[in-house]
């Protein structure tokens, strides 16, 4: 974090991935605890790898500013993570979600949204979604919205939407290199930034980079969108 004003110090959720067909139920429980704070508890059973029966388990908490269960649906989790940070961008500051993660681990599917039902859009599709509704009902403003996407992948980035190229390998891809300015402001350079005029132009650029990302194969550890508006009064 730095530069410019900060509205809220970083929050951290948790998001408990529904079981698929051949996994093994994990052994885990939420609560709250005296402050109201929700807490994740994860039981580890000890010595099971030696095969011998024991009762003492090892218990791991974290805390969270919430946790969404198994069955948390996608609007759920937009509702409350990504629409305060969509309201402060369009109150003038920047926003960032990003999910962290092991692959397989839900990231894309919480970030981006699953491919089968509609019900399943993720943050990224439901916020430009709300911003450009947003932006709709302001006729006081004139505003351009722009999107670019890049990927974070061994710490280098790369510009999922370049015009230039039609990416056969992520090392293909320009390399993004992340500057900061006297001023502490971030920079990315290499990054393409296109118009996007309409919720159905950005959606467009974000298959695009997603067909990228998916030709590129890799395993991401870091899925995130940012948001930035620029304000013509
Ligand atoms: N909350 C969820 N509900 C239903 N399916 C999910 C959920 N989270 C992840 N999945 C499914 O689990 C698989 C792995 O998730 P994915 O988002 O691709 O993981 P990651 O991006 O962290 O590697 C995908 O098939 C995805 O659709
Ligand atoms: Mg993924």
């Amino acid at each position: 974090m730095s530069g410019g004003m900060v509205k809220q110090t970083i929050q951290i959720y948790a998001r408990v991935k529904p079981l698929g067909r051949r996994q093994q139920a994990g052994i885990y429980s939420v609560g709250e605890d005296e402050k109201s704070a929700s807490n994740l508890e994860i039981l580890v059973p000890r010595d099971l790898a030696e095969g011998f029966v024991n009762n003492k388990r090892e218990s791991y908490r974290f805390k969270f500013q919430k946790i969404f269960d198994q069955e948390a649906k996608q609007e759920a989790v937009f509702e409350s993570i990504a629409k305060p940070v969509a309201e402060c961008a369009l109150a003038g500051y920047n926003g960032t979600i990003f999910a962290y993660g092991q692959t397989g681990s839900g990231k894309t599917f919480t970030i981006t949204g699953g491919a089968e039902r509609y019900s399943d859009r993720g943050i990224i599709p439901r916020t430009l979604s709300y911003i450009f509704q947003q932006l709709e009902k302001d006729s006081s403003n004139v505003y351009t919205t722009h999107v670019s996407y890049l990927e974070i992948y061994n710490e280098c980035g790369y510009d999922l939407l370049d015009p230039r190229h039609e990416a056969s390998r992520l090392e293909d891809l320009p390399k993004v290199t992340i500057m900061e300015d006297p001023d502490q402001n971030i920079h990315l350079k290499n990054l393409s930034l296109l118009q996007a005029s309409n919720e159905e132009e950005a959606l467009n650029l974000l298959f695009l980079g997603d067909t990228n990302r998916m030709i590129a194969e890799v395993r991401i550890k870091l899925t995130g969108i940012n948001f930035t508006l620029d304000h013509l009064s």
